[in-house]
């Protein structure tokens, strides 16, 4: 074997230095890439652990996912209360919603609808009410008939001052409103009975009377002297006696409870 020149030494220093430059260029482009790496799936290449994003799972401390809450659902919109309560007067004779009462009287006191008509319904006396009430009232009867079969008919519905003076005489009926007292000078009063002949009394238990009492508020009726309320009204339980105020105001106060316009209206005391 020969010894070795100086070209051979020049030749190997050569040639570890060509090593050396790869490896720290290999070593380069490794770190280079697990930089490259971490970046694209999230990871922290220093401490092996991740950011959460807002995937469905959370990696925990020892790596395995559990699961996420779900986010909480936005809060239900609050029911918006389009009832208005002024919609209406009180006070005018020829509101639907005036309240009449032993302490209101009608204003003026011998108020007269200018609107009444005749009521194409069955009946005693020939009934008249405010327009609007007739046309709600014929809806009414026309329901009882052809739902349940059964037929009412009107007994009394608007009065004059002066015939509601000849009904009340002496004031010893407590069921009979003063003049100008009555809601059946407004033309939104009306008695209601059975064809059948039964008038007063007898609607307490009678099925017309009974659908009355679950139906009325559909077309705008109310029955205005409840056996419960003696003490509101001023008036004995009158199963027969209905008021129109309107399908609105009506419904309203069926989901709400309420059975007198004093206490719905806050007219009591
Ligand atoms: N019966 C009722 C109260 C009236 O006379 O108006
Ligand atoms: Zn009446």
């Amino acid at each position: 074997m020969p010894d070795s020149t100086d070209s051979d030494v020049r030749s190997e220093a050569v040639q570890r230095r060509r090593m050396t430059v790869a490896l720290v260029l290999s070593a380069a482009l490794l770190g280079v890439a697990a930089v490259v790496i971490g970046a694209v799936t999230g990871g922290d290449a220093e401490a092996g652990s991740s950011t959460p994003t807002d995937g469905a799972t959370t990696p925990s401390a020892t790596g395995t996912a559990t699961p996420r809450a779900a986010p909480a659902a936005p809060p239900a919109p609050a029911a918006v209360d389009t009832f208005d309560r002024n919609a209406h007067s009180l006070d005018d004779p020829a509101s639907i919603w005036v309240v009449v009462n032993r302490d209101r009287a009608l204003n003026p006191i011998d108020y007269v609808p200018d609107d009444l008509v005749d009521v194409p319904v069955a009946h005693t006396w020939d009934p008249q009410l405010r327009q609007e009430a007739s046309a709600a009232l014929v809806s009414m009867f026309e329901a009882a008939a052809n739902e349940a079969g059964l037929y009412l008919a009107s007994n009394s519905a608007y009065r004059s001052y002066d015939t509601q003076v000849g009904l009340y005489g002496d004031g010893s009926d407590p069921t009979t409103a003063p003049p100008g007292h009555s809601e059946h000078q407004t033309g939104l009063g009306i008695d209601i009975g059975t064809e059948g002949g039964c008038t007063f009394e007898c609607m307490e238990d009678s099925p017309e009377g009974q659908w009355l009492r679950d139906n009325a508020y559909r077309f705008g009726f109310l029955l205005r002297y409840p056996a419960d309320k003696v003490d509101v009204t001023g008036y004995p339980h009158e199963a027969w006696h209905y008021r129109y105020i309107g399908a609105e105001l009506a419904t309203r106060m069926r989901e709400t409870g309420y059975t007198t316009l004093e206490e719905f209206f806050e007219l009591t005391g």
